[in-house]
């Protein structure tokens, strides 16, 4: 089911605001250098939401083809897309239906722990078999998931954020419960707009998403015969990762069968 329904996608550049994607996106660029210099162009993303990274790693030369699954991030991407002359493709296609797509990558993304949303090891393994089909040889698949041991250790049943947008004040209220045996949380969304007319809106929306960890997302990715180049905790090289490393990344690489 597709998650950032209507309104709750056009608030998603609000609610990330302070995440740093031209750091995220200059990092990423990094490691594909130093996987294979710069002979990798073609680049795919899934879950692409309303485009941050896509934005950023087209100004370093790639050719991006971006998708997701939400026609609400679609729009809010190509409404972007148009406001900067932006040459990013932003198509609506769901990551398990990437089969269709009628040519080959250098490189895939998955960014943000949108592999989560796909829930069982079937449809992720379904998946990672797709892009390991739709890369070229040698190519590379950067994925980053949410990590079981920070969620278990650290998650908070209930954040509350405020922001000032426009003429309007926004409360979120994030209500999170887990489910220890299939490794997922569900995560409720309840979002008030007060605008300064006295009009208001509200929208709620139900997130199930999962946690992995490290040796069995790597498992997943070597049983659909990907190399595990390296891993980070975050979009960091510097730091071991721990109990308190919420988001991996992994760098795996298509090797011949
Ligand atoms: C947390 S957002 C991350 C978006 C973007 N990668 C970013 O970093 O801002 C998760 C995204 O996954 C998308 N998504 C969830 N399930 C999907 C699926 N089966 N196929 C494609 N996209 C999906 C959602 O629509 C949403 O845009």
């Amino acid at each position: 089911m597709p998650s950032y329904i209507g309104k709750h996608a056009s608030l998603y550049d609000l609610f990330y605001s302070d995440k740093d994607y031209k750091a995220e996106s200059d990092f990423i660029h990094q490691l594909i250098l130093e996987t294979n210099g710069n002979e990798y162009n073609e680049l795919l993303e899934l879950a692409c939401g309303t485009g941050n990274h896509a934005f950023f790693l087209e100004k370093k030369g790639y050719s991006i083809l971006a998708t997701d699954n939400s026609d609400g991030m679609i729009d809010q991407a190509k409404i972007k897309a148009s406001e900067r002359s932006s040459n990013v493709q932003f198509r609506m296609i769901d990551m398990r239906d990437i089969g269709d797509i009628p040519r080959k990558f250098d490189v895939i993304l998955c960014l943000f722990d949108s592999i989560g949303y796909l829930i069982s090891n079937d449809n992720i393994r379904a998946v990672f078999k797709n892009v390991y089909d739709k890369l070229n040889e040698g190519g590379i698949f950067i994925v980053e998931f949410w990590h079981a041991a920070a969620m278990l250790k650290g998650y908070d049943p209930i954040r509350i954020k405020r922001w000032k947008f426009e003429n309007s004040e926004i409360l979120r209220i994030s209500e999170t419960s887990i489910d220890i045996r299939s490794q997922t949380c569900d995560v409720r969304y309840s979002i008030y707009q007060t605008n300064n007319d006295g009009t208001y809106f509200i929208l709620e929306e139900t997130q199930k998403n999962r946690f992995f960890l490290l040796q069995e997302m790597s498992g997943m990715l070597e049983d659909c015969h990907f190399n595990i180049v390296n891993n980070f905790a975050g979009y960091n090289k510097e730091k071991a990762i721990n109990e308190d490393t919420w988001h991996i990344i992994t760098l795996a690489q298509k090797v011949k069968r």
